[in-house]
């Protein structure tokens, strides 16, 4: 029989609106990992350069800004979500997770993102909040720089179309006014952004599964990434020989 084999480090990389989020919940909570959404972190960070109105395109602003920043990750409190709600944001020690989730705060995360000053620093960051395993971490390139050693790395993707409209729907049901043209149009000016910038793009690792879930559910997702960790896990149980 299999013996009890250290938890993976899943890293889950993908375009806006591939269900990242989503899954990478879904999955976390299945397993008992840790969920850490590092995309909040670059979002925390471009909030609070709107609000202090520091220009989005003065980099060496943006990195003083970064460095002076505090950015903390918090599971929910038990009780207050369910089992795969999402990280609770604060910036500064003021829970700001509600107030990130802004089509004009991803876009200028977007933009923040492209600092190789705040990326050093976000990563340092998330590095040392996934370093015991047991964690799934979404975002774009966590397979590639943040851990490249991942037991697990998956490719989330779907096309431009679908994603467009599932952002367009939950965007509606928050009340929002945008049309669907608009959202591909936003969703189009992201993705050429963090595919072409010269830091740290949006590329899949040689190494990543791809999954394009175009013409899946989230649930359906999450299950084939769930079976795509425990096939790794017993494979590293077989190769190690023993449990760890
Ligand atoms: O994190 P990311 O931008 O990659 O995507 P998300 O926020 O997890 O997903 C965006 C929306 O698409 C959510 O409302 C998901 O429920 C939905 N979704 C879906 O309908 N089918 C999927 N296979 C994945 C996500
Ligand atoms: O949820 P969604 O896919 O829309 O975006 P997000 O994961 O919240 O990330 C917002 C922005 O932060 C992205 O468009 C990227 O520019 C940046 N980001 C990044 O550069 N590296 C990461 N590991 C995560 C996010």
């Amino acid at each position: 029989m299999l013996g009890r084999v250290r938890k993976l480090t899943i890293a889950i990389d993908g375009p806006a609106g591939s269900g990242k989020s989503s899954v990478a919940r879904r999955v976390a909570a299945r397993l008992g990992y840790l969920y850490l959404d590092s995309g909040a972190m670059y979002r925390a960070l471009a909030l609070k350069s709107l609000e202090a109105g520091t220009p989005l395109e003065d980099e060496n602003k943006i990195e003083s800004l970064a460095r002076e920043t505090r950015i903390e990750l918090r599971p929910p409190a038990p009780g207050q979500a369910g089992a795969d709600a999402g990280n609770l944001v604060f910036l500064d020690g003021r829970d700001v997770t509600a107030r990130i989730r802004t089509t004009e705060v991803a876009q200028a995360a977007s933009r923040v993102a492209t600092v190789a000053g705040v990326r050093s620093l976000l990563v340092a960051l998330q590095q040392r909040a996934g370093a015991n395993g047991g964690v799934v971490m979404e975002g774009r390139d966590i397979g590639t720089v943040v851990f490249p050693l991942a037991e697990l790395k998956i490719f989330l993707d779907a096309s431009p179309e679908v994603r467009a409209e599932r952002r367009w729907k939950d965007n509606q049901e928050e009340g929002g006014a945008m049309t669907l043209d608009e959202m591909l149009e936003r969703v189009r000016d992201r993705d050429r952004r963090d595919r072409e910038r010269r830091l740290s793009p949006l590329v899949r690792a040689s190494d990543a599964v791809l999954v394009d879930n175009t013409a899946m559910d989230v649930e359906e997702t999450a299950r084939l990434i769930v079976m795509l960790a425990e096939e790794r896990r017993k494979e590293l149980a077989r190769t190690s020989g023993r449990e760890s």
